[in-house]
C-alpha cells in the first residue's frame, strides 16, 4: 500500500493555535478575538447560525487556486486547458466560479453534467470521464454538445460513434490511457498502473489498438490522448516519468499510424497539505514539470507542440474549505486515547475511514489556545470505524466547542451519504466577510424523496 501523505511520528500536543495551522487552512484564515475567521467571517458564530455539521469554502482560495493553475501552466505554453476536474466538490456555484475564472470543467456522471448544464457551464468546455458511461450519459453528452468525451473502453467507442452518427456528428474524443507509472501516493487512489480499472494499458498493444480503432470509426473526432496517473501526489517525478513515456508512445502512434496526436491531457493528481508535516509541490513547479515536460520530450521526437490539459480538483478546494462540527460528548480511556465525540462523521467525511486520511483539527472558539492535548474526533455513525481525524493535536476541548477540520474542501461533500440516515450538511461560501449558503442543509423530507408507498 503507498502511503497517502507525509509518514506521521506518534501525536504529541504541539502547543500550536490557530495562527501556526496556516499551512492547511484556507488563505484567509486568521484568529480574532480566540475565533477562528475564514473569509472575514467568525466560523463559531456561522455555527450559530448555520448550525452544524457544516462545510465552509473560502471562495478566495477557490480562485486563487484556479488562478495560479491558469497563470503557471500557460506560463510556459499558450495552449494549456486548466480543467477543474468536478469529482473533488460539485455545486451550482462551483461551476460557475470555474466558468467565471475561464477554466474548463471535468464531468464524470451525467448527474455531474446536469449540474454543469443548470449552472449555464458552456458545453464545449466540458470533458468528460467515467470508466463505464451509459447509453443514456453518451446521449446526453451528445445532444449537450460536450466539447470532449474521454472514451475508455472499446465497447464505449462503438456505442458513441454509433450514437454521433445518428445525431449526424462527428464527436471529439481523447483516448484515456494507462502510462504504467505506480504514482507515489497510496494504492486506492493511484490509477495509471497497468493493472487499472481505467483506460487502455499501453504494453498489451492495446492503446495502440485503440488508436486504429478510434481513426476508423465515423462518429469520432480522435483529439488526443489523456492519462491520469493518481492523486494526492508529492513527487512530481511520477508525472515527470509518466509524460516520457506517454509522449514516446505518441511517437509509435505517428510511426504506426501516421495520425499526431492534437492534444494531450495529463489528468490530475497534485497533492496538498493536509498535515501540517505535508511539503506538497506548488502549483508554479507542477506548471513546469508538466508543461515542460511535454514540449521537451515532444521537441526529441520531432513532434508538434499538442494543446494541452490539466484536470486539478484537490489542489484546487481542499485547503479552501473546514467543516465545522459542534462537541457533543469526550471520552477519556485511561492511557489509551480521549475520544471528541462530534455531530457528522463518516457520512461527511468518508476520507480517513475509506483510506487512513489525516487532518489538523483545531477548537474554532479557542484557535488562540495551544493544542495541549492529543485527541481523537470521532464521528456519531454506527461503525468503530468512523473517526475523522485519528490521535491528533488539540486544544483542551469542552462539550459545546466548535471543532474544525482542516483542508476538508475536496472529496468530503462530493463523497458524503445518508448513512444512518443522516441528513448532509450545508455548504456555506464565505467572501469578503459575507457567507452566503451554496447547498442547504437536508431535512427529514429529502431524505425521503424517493421513497415510495
Ligand atoms: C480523470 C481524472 N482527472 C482528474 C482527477 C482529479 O484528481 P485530483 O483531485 O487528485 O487533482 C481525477 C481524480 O480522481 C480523475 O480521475
Amino acid at each position: 500500500m503507498g502511503r497517502p501523505t507525509t509518514p506521521r511520528p506518534p501525536a504529541v500536543p504541539d502547543m500550536k493555535t490557530g495562527t501556526d495551522l496556516a499551512a492547511v487552512l484556507p488563505m484567509t484564515a486568521e484568529v480574532k478575538d480566540g475565533h477562528l475567521f475564514v473569509g472575514g467571517v467568525d466560523t463559531v458564530e456561522l455555527a450559530r447560525t448555520q448550525g452544524t455539521a457544516l462545510y465552509v469554502m473560502d471562495e478566495a482560495t477557490i480562485r486563487h487556486q484556479l488562478r495560479e493553475y491558469v497563470r503557471w501552466t500557460r506560463y510556459h505554453w499558450k495552449d494549456v486547458d486548466v480543467v477543474y476536474a468536478g469529482k473533488a466538490f460539485m455545486s451550482l456555484a462551483m461551476c460557475r466560479i470555474v466558468a467565471e475564472e475561464g477554466c474548463c470543467l471535468d464531468v464524470s456522471s451525467g448527474g455531474e453534467l446536469a449540474f454543469a448544464l443548470r449552472a449555464g457551464f458552456p458545453m464545449e468546455r466540458i470533458y468528460v470521464h467515467g470508466n463505464n458511461k451509459t447509453d443514456q450519459e453518451l446521449a446526453e453528452c451528445l445532444d449537450a454538445g460536450v466539447g470532449r468525451i474521454v472514451v475508455d473502453s472499446f465497447e464505449e467507442m462503438e456505442r458513441l460513434s454509433a450514437m454521433a452518427e445518428e445525431r449526424g456528428k462527428r464527436q471529439r474524443i481523447l483516448i484515456r490511457v494507462t502510462p504504467g507509472i505506480a504514482a507515489d501516493t497510496h494504492s486506492y487512489i493511484q490509477t495509471g498502473a497497468e493493472d487499472s480499472k481505467f483506460g487502455f494499458g499501453m504494453n498489451e498493444g492495446l492503446a495502440m489498438r485503440a488508436i486504429k480503432r478510434a481513426l476508423e470509426l465515423p462518429g469520432l473526432d480522435l483529439a488526443g490522448l489523456h492519462m491520469h496517473i493518481g492523486s494526492q501526489i508529492f513527487a512530481l517525478h511520477s508525472f515527470s516519468k509518466a509524460i516520457e513515456v506517454i509522449v514516446h508512445f505518441m511517437d509509435e502512434v505517428r510511426t504506426e499510424t501516421g495520425y499526431v496526436v492534437r492534444e494531450l491531457d495529463t489528468g490530475g493528481g497534485l497533492g496538498i497539505a493536509y498535515g501540517l508535516p505535508d511539503e506538497p509541490s506548488t502549483v508554479k513547479d507542477y506548471g513546469k514539470v508538466i508543461v515542460d515536460g511535454i514540449k521537451e520530450h515532444v521537441e526529441e521526437h520531432g513532434l508538434p507542440v499538442p494543446r494541452m490539459a490539466v484536470e486539478p480538483g484537490r489542489s484546487i478546494v481542499a485547503n479552501a474549505g473546514v467543516t465545522l462540527y459542534t462537541v457533543g460528548a469526550i471520552k477519556e480511556i485511561p492511557n489509551i486515547r480521549t475520544y471528541v465525540a462530534v455531530d457528522g462523521g463518516m457520512s461527511d467525511n468518508i476520507r480517513t475511514s475509506l483510506y487512513d486520511a489525516h487532518y489538523e483539527a483545531l477548537i474554532a472558539n479557542k484557535a488562540d489556545q495551544p493544542r495541549e492535548m492529543v485527541a481523537t474526533v470521532a464521528g456519531k455513525h454506527c461503525e468503530s470505524g468512523d473517526i475523522i481525524v485519528n490521535d491528533a493535536p488539540l486544544q483542551c476541548p469542552e462539550v459545546g466547542d466548535i471543532l474544525c477540520v482542516c483542508a476538508t474542501g475536496a472529496y468530503c461533500q462530493s463523497m458524503s451519504s445518508n448513512y444512518n440516515k443522516q441528513v448532509r450538511p450545508a455548504v456555506v461560501m464565505v467572501n469578503d466577510g459575507e457567507a452566503r449558503v451554496i447547498v442547504r442543509r437536508e431535512t427529514y423530507d429529502d431524505l425521503m424523496k424517493c421513497e415510495v408507498g
